[in-house]
């Protein structure tokens, strides 16, 4: 496959961010000014807007970009396929917008018949990267030694499986008409928060790590498969605190710090190394950093309690998937695959940290509203003109990926696929 063909999937994966970012500023302006009157569900718009920058922005860029790496990891070509699964999964992930925009995970009329279109999208993607997951293992296995981002490709994958399993059950639910709190919690967290902080976490920091392993020495070992063990029972913390039984509680608030602990890790082995990454990815790194503290404080079960009930979940998971995970995968893209004029690449990036900081301090804002002096209003109008930021800079870095005729210095080859 040529770069040609590689940076044709991350256009499509910055398309998607565009229409997830622009539907989530129409949301933002929405809260405070009122809905537009063709919004009739804010509900499944919010799906609409989460599963396209889940499934098409994140979902599609990492594994363009790790196909791209793997190559040069393995010493291998990729198994024969790979274009084909990507076509397939950027095509399922376009369709879970309007899937979801008018009944969410719910049942839409379509002509005679109720479907539960959401959840039957969801499938269709989920199965596109079960074949992602083969050709990830036809392409990696019996190597004799595998390097660290490859060991965290492996827990990332492996996490993105179990999280799927959450989103399976959400549409066995509505499909059997299951009316159970806990399990629906459960699904929708497993889905939600693991995809988030397991498959994208793992996986972005295969990516970072592939980077500077290009450019510098690596450490001798950094923690993989137990940071994924860890991850993985986390996701009882995102569940409304009334279902989650005690004990419960306690194994993954103490799973939490230990991941907490091992993402501490890894950050301050790669703030060691922080001369060799672009400016974009120092602020990612920050969101991860400040994601960490906070995580830990959940070690306290009153704030646990006691943030369910508040906006500052949206806060936490904005300052992941926007100031962690996008604000990383920008800073890869920017710097691997774009040709800017420095003056437009200072711009991208300034207008991306200004915004998202912006936005970011307000949702916090709106979390501890009832503590501050300035009213709810002021901080959802601050988040609405902020959320214009990101749409600036992925229009620019969309704009450098059309635009950028020469094949990126930093990569190794995308190799043509023979087969194996
Ligand atoms: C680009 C700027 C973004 C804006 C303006 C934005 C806006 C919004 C808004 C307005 C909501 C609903 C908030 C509420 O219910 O009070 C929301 C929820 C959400 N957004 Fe974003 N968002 C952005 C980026 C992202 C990114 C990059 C991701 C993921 C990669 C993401 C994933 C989510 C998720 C998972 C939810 C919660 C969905 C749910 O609870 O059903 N957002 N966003």
């Amino acid at each position: 496959m040529s770069h040609r063909e590689s940076r044709f999937f991350l256009v499509l994966a910055l398309l998607a961010f565009l229409t997830a970012a622009t539907t989530g500023a129409i949301l933002r302006f929405g809260l405070f000014l009122g809905m537009p009157s063709w919004i009739h569900n804010f509900g499944a718009v919010r799906h609409a807007h989460s599963h396209l920058m889940y499934f098409g922005w994140g979902t599609v860029a990492l594994m363009a970009l790790i196909w791209t790496r793997l190559p040069g990891l393995t010493g291998r070509p990729l198994a024969r396929g790979v274009r084909a699964q990507m076509v397939a999964t950027s095509a399922v992930a376009l369709l879970s917008f309007p899937a979801f925009w008018s009944n969410g995970y719910g049942l839409t009329r379509v002509g005679s018949l109720e479907l539960p279109l959401g959840s039957m999208v969801a499938v269709l993607n989920i199965l596109s990267w079960i074949v992602f997951v083969v050709l990830y293992v036809r392409s990696t296995r019996r190597l004799a030694e595998r390097p660290l981002p490859l060991q965290l490709w492996d827990w990332a994958i492996v996490l993105m499986m179990v999280a799927s399993a959450g989103a399976v059950s959400l549409g066995v639910e509505v499909t059997l008409d299951l009316r159970n709190p806990f399990l629906q919690q459960a699904g929708l967290h497993l889905f939600l928060d693991l995809f988030a902080v397991g498959w994208f976490t793992l996986a972005l920091l295969g990516l970072v790590w592939d980077w500077l392993g290009q450019r510098v020495a690596l450490p001798d070992w950094l923690p993989s498969q137990s940071l994924a063990t860890a991850l993985a029972l986390t996701f009882f913390l995102g569940m409304s605190p009334s279902l989650v039984p005690p004990g419960l509680f306690w194994v993954a608030a103490l799973a939490n710090l230990v991941a907490g602990i091992l993402l501490a890790w890894h950050l301050v082995q790669l703030w060691k190394r922080r001369a060799q990454l672009p400016r974009l990815a120092w602020f990612g790194m920050a969101a991860l950093a400040l994601h960490v503290s906070i995580a830990v404080t959940l070690l306290w079960p009153d704030l646990w309690r006691w943030s369910g009930g508040t906006q500052l979940r949206i806060f936490f998971l904005h300052n992941l998937l926007l100031g962690w995970l996008s604000s990383m995968l920008l800073a890869l893209i920017l710097a691997e695959q774009v040709r800017l004029a420095r003056p437009v690449l200072q711009l991208a990036e300034g207008a991306w940290i200004l915004s998202v900081a912006t936005m970011l301090a307000a949702l916090l804002g709106l979390g501890f509203v009832q503590f501050l002096p300035v009213p709810g209003h002021v901080w959802l109008e601050v988040a609405a003109w902020a959320s214009l930021g990101p749409i600036l800079t992925g229009g620019l870095t969309l704009a450098g990926l059309l635009l950028t005729q020469e094949a990126p210095v930093s990569m190794a080859p995308f190799p043509e696929v023979t087969g194996d």
